[in-house]
């Protein structure tokens, strides 16, 4: 599969190297441009190409947005995003810490922006350290990511994606209040868990 990556930071280029060591074809970009990415393409022991950030949106059939919150006004234009599967890892802190945003969610907010996207809310919980370290083989040690999203299709694709890499696809609901189980300040936030102790904080939650 091909992947767009949009972010080349910590989440970006970890999820980089293990979509590509799983075998997938993966474009990233940040906002300076793919002239600034040569080192991360080249100590990458897997092929990972390096373009501007709209040529990451038309290479991916699935897209990775690791861009920090406050930045999301410079994502390339939404029609890029039309019918592409699009993982919103992004967490709504601004310079003071996290963002109220009341009664909407932050990846509502994202697909509000994007409204032909395919959305699905994921790679929000794990702190990047751990996404890097503690891939598994299918077992019950396997460590939960968590999804969300109105689109089962897209949800099941980004399930698979995420089982390839090592971790176990954990799906939390919809958008509105799957979405807000993975925001800052939840209990299942910045934990690291295997299914079984995901299951149970989420059934506590309920
Ligand atoms: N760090 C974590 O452990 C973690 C865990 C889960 C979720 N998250 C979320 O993931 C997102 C990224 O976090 P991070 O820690 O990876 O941030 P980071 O290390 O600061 O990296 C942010 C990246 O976004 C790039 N960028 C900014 N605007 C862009 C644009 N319009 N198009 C393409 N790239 C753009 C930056 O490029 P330049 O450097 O060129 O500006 C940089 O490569 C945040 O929303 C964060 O809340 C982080």
């Amino acid at each position: 599969m091909n992947i767009g990556i949009l972010g080349a930071g910590h989440i970006g280029a970890t999820a980089a190297g293990l979509f590509a060591q799983a075998g997938h074809s993966v474009a990233i970009s940040n906002s300076q441009g793919p002239a600034s990415l040569s080192s991360l393409v080249t100590s990458s022991e897997a092929h990972i190409k390096a373009v501007t950030a709209e040529e990451a949106v038309r290479f991916g059939d699935i897209i990775l947005i690791a861009i920090p919150w406050v930045k999301r006004d410079t994502l390339p234009d939404a029609q890029l995003f039309e019918n592409k599967i699009v993982i919103d890892a992004m967490n709504a802190y601004g310079p003071n810490g996290p963002v109220d945003l009341g009664e909407s969610t932050s990846s509502e907010m994202v697909s509000w922006q994007l409204p032909g996207a395919r959305l699905v809310k994921a790679f929000n919980t794990m702190y990047f350290e751990t996404l890097r370290t503690a891939s598994r083989p299918a077992g019950p040690d396997r460590l939960a990511l968590f999804i969300a999203g109105d689109d089962t299709e897209a949800k099941d694709e980004v399930a698979r994606l995420i089982e390839e890499i090592g971790f176990a696809a954990v799906d939390t609901g919809f958008l509105h209040d799957g979405g807000r189980l993975q925001q800052p300040g939840s209990p299942i936030f910045n934990v690291a868990m295997t299914i079984e102790e995901a299951g149970k904080r989420l059934s506590d939650l309920k």
